[in-house]
């Protein structure tokens, strides 16, 4: 079933990776990120969201297997720009491919990729990809520097770290990585990259992020996954994408 989508409808990607960690913390199969993704896609996210790490803490091989096979809306296999995961992204073929920064000991994603500083290297995993007819997109810091090399690396998107603004003091603090967020995205649709952003995003951070107008997409997974506990995941769902919309309506972004 196809669904009508206002033109500049911002995408929800649910990132399930912390359904696994859970999973992982008693070793069997409960709970299962793909019946996570399957009620999230069934609760409006508009794709699913998954990062196979090099030491699969969360998702591991046979989640991504599955969720190729069981899904029917887009995956975005967030990965780092190594041989291994490149052969995985090739095998899968997923809708998307958005290269990430990785170090082992990291709780989590910390910032962004430097594709500045690592041009050289990450060049030939974008040619992959793209000649692959996989999306790809680089998650990046909101730097205009960052911003120029992804699109000379020639990643068609750009995802914008959102971490830095929503750890930031609400006030002049936050205000100032929003700014760098709003002058990113702005830049990048100047060049012609499709932009997202992400990380750390929850109903109250999200609203000035949605509002920037040139975004496209969002991806969010912790938040949503500790809501889960309180309201379950759809109801968590259908509230994010609502406080989304009326986010965009205020900033008559769809109008
Ligand atoms: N986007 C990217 C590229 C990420 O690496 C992550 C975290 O895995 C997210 C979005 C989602 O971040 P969070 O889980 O904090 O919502």
């Amino acid at each position: 079933m196809s669904i009508m989508r206002p033109l500049n409808h911002l995408r929800l990607g649910v990132n399930v990776d912390h359904v696994a960690t859970v999973r992982n913390a008693r070793g069997g199969p409960h709970p299962d990120p793909v019946r996570a993704a399957l009620l999230a896609a069934e609760a409006g996210a508009d794709g699913i969201t998954a990062h196979l790490r090099e030491d699969r803490r969360h998702i591991s091989d046979a989640d991504i297997e599955r969720l190729m096979a069981e899904l029917k809306v887009p995956l975005n296999l967030e990965m780092a720009a190594t041989t291994e995961m490149l052969e995985i992204a090739l095998r899968h073929r997923p809708h998307a491919v958005c290269l990430v920064p990785e170090k082992r000991q990291e709780r989590t994603t910390e910032g962004g990729l430097d594709v500045a500083a690592g041009h050289n290297t990450i060049a030939p995993y974008v040619r992959r990809l793209n000649d692959a007819g996989i999306r790809v997109s680089a998650f990046i810091e909101a730097e205009l520097r960052q911003v120029d090399a992804a699109r000379s690396l020639g990643t068609p998107v750009v995802e914008l770290h959102t971490g830095a603004y929503c750890e930031a003091l609400p006030g002049p603090a936050r205000e100032r990585q929003l700014a760098r967020l709003q002058i990113a995205a702005a830049h990048a649709a100047t060049i012609g990259l499709e932009c997202h952003a992400g990380h750390g995003l929850g109903y109250e951070t999200v609203g000035q992020i949605a509002a920037i107008p040139t975004l496209a997409e969002l991806n969010i997974g912790h938040f949503l996954v500790g809501e889960a506990i309180y309201s379950g995941f759809a109801t968590a769902i259908r509230r994010m994408r609502t406080v989304m919309d009326e986010a965009r309506v205020a900033a008559r972004v769809s109008l």
